[in-house]
């Protein structure tokens, strides 16, 4: 095992983005830089041994500060969507940035991923990632102490742990954004990835992405991973669900008990031979197959990413969840730890 620190890029201020890349013993690395604690890469071999890149993103800086995929980056302090960008904790109403069509809150405003994060090697497996949320960034109240800690286990495990306490009642949902493709960069779509996922009820969105409420059944629907299938075997269904978001981009609602570790999902591409595996203690799982992607945007290798060229497995509280009180809730505590953990397993 071992942990390197070198200059990745840096930002037009002319300060430093690290990056650290951590190393097992099966030569798996992973590398997350100092620019929103961005997973950059994730190395394994494919059924031939040769190892590949399985993160969608870009080789620069610039790359990723002039894209809107958010690719690799933590979110933070509100993964996904705020209807208006408002919410209410112990009945005072918050508004917060709007950045989605002068509507939606997405993302947290873009914070977390764009804050340079501190980071220090805290083992030989494992590096620290901290950034303070100052009270009323974006509009989200209480200072918020963040950490995330990346671990790579000799089991081919990549663990991300976050932890996080306020010092003012607030909602915390955050989620790491990585577009997988597990053929690599020039391996085009994913649409021949198999996907299952471990989830019986999906939420259905209205035309802004904001969860109506319903916990939908994904029984005889074209949302139904439960037992493996193509990820665009059914992407192009009439289903007025996907038509609306060019394909799959819906939190889907994981199985079992929530705050314990338990599969969200697995993917699998033939070509290569790539397997992934998720993890989680968290509710739900953002599926978003790179709807948006257009070819304008180049990635790491000078790839033109087109539509559905990655496939996001986003962990995270349902979307909304301050605005839908069934839903399990976010609000946390002044001085209460918000502590959580996903796995990436290849
Ligand atoms: C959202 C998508 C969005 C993407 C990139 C996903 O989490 O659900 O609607 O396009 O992130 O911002």
């Amino acid at each position: 095992m071992s942990v390197t620190k070198t200059l990745f890029d840096t930002m037009p201020d002319g300060a430093p983005v690290h990056l650290f890349t951590i190393e097992n013993d099966n030569g798996v690395t992973a590398g997350i830089i100092t620019r929103g604690a961005t997973l950059q890469s994730f190395c394994c071999p494919d059924k031939d041994g040769k190892n590949g890149d399985i993160i969608m993103g870009f080789d620069t800086v610039a790359g990723h500060m002039a894209s809107g995929t958010y690719t690799g980056n933590i979110i933070g302090q509100y993964a996904n969507r705020l209807c208006g960008g408002k919410f209410s904790v112990n009945g005072k109403e918050y508004q917060v940035t709007q950045n989605e069509k002068g509507k939606t809150c997405l993302h947290g405003g873009g914070e977390f991923n764009s804050a340079i994060w501190n980071a220090i090697i805290i083992d030989d497996d494992a590096v620290e990632f901290t950034y303070r949320s100052p009270d009323g960034k974006e509009g989200f109240p209480g200072n918020l102490d963040v950490t995330v800690t990346y671990v790579l286990t000799q089991r081919n495990e990549l663990e991300i742990h976050y932890k996080a306490v306020t010092d003012t009642d607030t909602v915390i949902n955050m989620t790491n954004h990585a577009y997988f493709n597990l053929g690599g960069a020039e391996n085009g779509n994913v649409l021949d990835t198999e996907l299952m996922l471990n989830c019986d009820y999906f939420t259905p969105t209205d035309a802004d992405s904001i969860p109506t409420g319903e916990l939908r059944s994904v029984k005889g629907t074209a949302f139904d991973f439960t037992e493996g299938k193509k990820i665009g075997r059914d992407i192009d269904a009439d289903d007025e669900q996907l038509i609306m978001c060019r394909g799959y981009d819906h939190n889907f609602c994981v199985n079992g008990e929530a705050g314990k570790l338990r599969l969200v999902a697995k993917a699998k591409d033939e070509k290569s031979g790539r397997k992934l595996e998720v993890m989680s203690d968290l509710p739900g799982v953002q599926l978003y197959t790179g709807n948006f992607l257009d070819g304008t945007e180049t990635g790491k290798g000078g790839v033109k990413l087109q539509q559905h060229y990655g496939f996001c497995l986003e962990t995270q509280y349902y979307p909304d969840t301050p605005n839908h009180p069934d839903f399990p809730q976010c609000t946390f505590k002044k001085g209460e730890k918000f502590e959580s953990l996903t796995i990436f397993k290849v």
